[in-house]
């Protein structure tokens, strides 16, 4: 039989480019540094938003960098081989990185730095929807047959990074902390500007209005779509099909086509008994 995941510490990993011999050395040695700019997300809930937005902060709103490097180059996920190779190979460029590490396998080195970090939070509802079109269109973990058995596969944490609510439980412990910022995908969507804004103020960044316009324009939904260097450039195609884009539909609330109501109220009830305790304004798609 296939390997369906890779496997390190009961978490699932997809199986192209993770090894769990680096995931370990990423835990356990991997230094970040206090300039690092850290995107943490559960996959599926805007991670490539995020980097396209920190990267135009970073060149005043020109797009020439995000139109001429991949968007895994300009801001590596440290986790896997090549995002690991490209992170500490770099010589050059603002010191963004990437990752999905559920908390317990982030690098040690993270919670005595003063590296930031941004936590982009999603209605997992749209995330299982997203996760399910992204596993069907690629190949890079395990293909679902079907929604139905995508749906169970979320609800127990069978999925690429494990489960949705002990990644948000984990990492939401920090969310005080002063190096940590988190935001919802729905904020983002709702007053992108105000997010932005708030992106570099957390950074210690000032933008012109004119950059702040550029920085919005260029990491539009559609700009993103036209932009190829967002969705895999580069990936062999038996991997990531010619073609794919990362951009689907870029809304709140697709689980609402998808969904029948016994699998809302199956949800629903997971997330009450997973979530119980936490503060209801952290899910602002509520
Ligand atoms: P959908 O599949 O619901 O459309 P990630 O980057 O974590 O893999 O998340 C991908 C999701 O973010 C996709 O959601 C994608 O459409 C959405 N997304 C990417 N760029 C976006 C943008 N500029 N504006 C809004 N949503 C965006």
């Amino acid at each position: 039989m296939a390997q369906d995941y890779v496997w390190y510490q009961g978490i699932p990993f997809p199986v192209v480019d993770y090894y769990p011999e680096r995931i370990k050395a990423v835990h356990e040695e991997l230094v970040l540094k206090d300039e690092d700019i850290i995107t943490m997300t559960y996959p599926k809930s805007g991670t490539h938003w995020l980097i396209e937005i920190l990267s135009l902060i970073h060149t005043k709103g020109d797009p020439n960098w995000v139109r001429s490097v991949p968007i895994y180059v300009r801001s590596p996920w440290i986790e896997n081989e090549s995002g690991y190779k490209c992170t500490v190979e770099r010589k050059e460029g603002p010191p963004l990185i990437t990752s999905h590490l559920p908390i317990q396998l982030f690098p040690k080195s993270f919670f005595t730095s003063k590296a930031k970090m941004i936590y982009v939070i999603r209605n997992p509802k749209d995330v299982l929807i997203s996760g399910y079109y992204f596993r069907r269109l690629t190949n890079l973990a395990k293909k679902p047959e079907s929604l139905e058995q995508y749906f169970e596969w979320f609800l127990q944490g069978y999925v690429p990074y494990g489960s949705w609510f002990d990644h948000v439980r984990g990492w939401m412990s920090m969310r005080e902390k002063e190096n940590v910022l988190v935001l919802s995908y729905e904020q983002m969507k709702k007053d992108t500007r105000s997010m932005v804004e708030r992106i570099c103020g957390f950074l210690g960044k000032a933008l012109e209005p004119r950059e702040l316009d550029l920085v919005l324009e260029n990491s539009s939904f559609q700009a993103m779509k036209e932009n190829k260097m967002t969705s895999f450039p580069d990936v062999p195609e038996w991997i990531v099909p010619a073609g794919f884009k990362i951009t689907r539909k870029g809304i709140t609330g697709d689980w609402k086509n998808h969904f029948t109501p016994a699998q809302t109220q199956a949800f629903e009830e997971k997330f009450r008994e997973k979530m119980a305790g936490l503060p209801p304004e952290l899910f602002s798609w509520n």
